[in-house]
């Protein structure tokens, strides 16, 4: 099966990262869309408003819809004149009915975007699809094409799903700015703190990739070190602590689960991170 013709209406993070993606591998983007001024370098294929967008596209092109969750009931209404069009909204946390009246479905990417140059995120991810099935065979191939593993999703599946990547992609980042913030705390410069967690976390990432998260795991958790955490709580105080204090909880389960960690230890961890904040 060819891939067909695809537009994509909203050219935020995911949309530009969907179009670049696809121009780089020369895939039949035909037209790219939304409400505001043409972004940067996407000038001629650009069309503004639902009607500019709509108008003279083929029939059987895939419209890929890539606004915010919360307003693509609005955008749908707004792209719903158009005859004989595909469309696939991109939010991982909605299923199709998301896009009513439109019948469509949903490719979405399981990645973080930045602002520009996020077509290099999507080689190796994963992502979900989901439609009738005849779009769900088209949003295989455009995944193929573009080196995504997609999956299909049960509609009970679809929130847990997002929960978890959520998960991954935004709370590991915001633990590594508690941390940032710490090692500032603390009077490491800037310079340094902003960068130093980094190289960290991505060999954490690896280990984790390659043995799974049991065998992956270090640290004084897994390793019943209990006068460190003690050592470590001492030090923290507020919001710090508090985002501390969860994510252990979080890696005691973990370390008990890999059975490496002796259970008295793991037992004086529990209770040092469940004790009141003294301040
Ligand atoms: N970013 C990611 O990492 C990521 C990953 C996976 C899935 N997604 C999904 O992709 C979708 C878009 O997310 P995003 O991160 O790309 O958002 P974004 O960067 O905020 O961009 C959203 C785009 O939608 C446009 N837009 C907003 N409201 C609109 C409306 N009422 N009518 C027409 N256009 C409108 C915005 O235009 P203006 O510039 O005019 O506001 C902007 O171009 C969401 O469903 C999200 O869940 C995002």
């Amino acid at each position: 099966m060819a891939i067909p013709f695809i537009a994509i209406y909203g050219m935020g993070r995911f949309g530009r990262a969907l179009a670049s993606a696809l121009d780089r591998r020369k895939l039949p983007l035909v037209r790219v869309g939304g409400r505001s001024a043409a972004p940067e370098g996407w000038q001629t294929l650009y069309a503004r408003g639902p009607e500019a967008f709509l108008r003279g596209l083929k029939a059987g092109t895939l419209v890929v819809i890539a606004v915010p969750d919360d307003a693509l009931p609005t955008v749908a209404r707004q792209l719903a004149d158009a005859d004989g069009l595909l469309f696939a909204h991109t939010s991982g946390a909605r299923g199709p009915e998301a896009i009513l009246p439109l019948q469509g479905g949903v490719f979405h990417i399981l990645q973080s975007f930045p602002p520009t140059g996020g077509e290099a995120l999507i080689p190796g991810s994963y992502g979900a699809v989901a439609g009738e099935p005849g779009l769900i065979a088209t949003l295989h191939e455009l995944a193929t094409a573009l080196e995504i593993t997609v999956i299909e999703l049960t509609e009970a599946q679809r929130v847990p799903y997002h929960a978890a990547a959520v998960l991954a992609g935004n709370a590991v980042v915001s633990l590594l700015d508690v941390g940032r913030g710490i090692l500032e705390a603390a009077g490491i410069p800037a310079e340094h703190a902003q960068r130093m967690l980094i190289p960290l976390a991505r060999g954490a990432l690896q280990n984790a990739q390659a043995l799974g998260a049991e065998k992956a795991l270090t640290g004084p958790v897994v390793r019943g070190d209990v006068g460190t955490i003690e050592r470590h709580l001492k030090v923290l105080t507020g919001a710090n602590r508090r985002a501390y204090v969860s994510a252990m909880l979080t890696v005691a389960d973990l370390a008990e689960r890999s059975g490496r960690t002796d259970p008295g230890k793991l037992k004086a961890i529990r209770e040092l991170l469940n004790q009141k904040s003294p301040a």
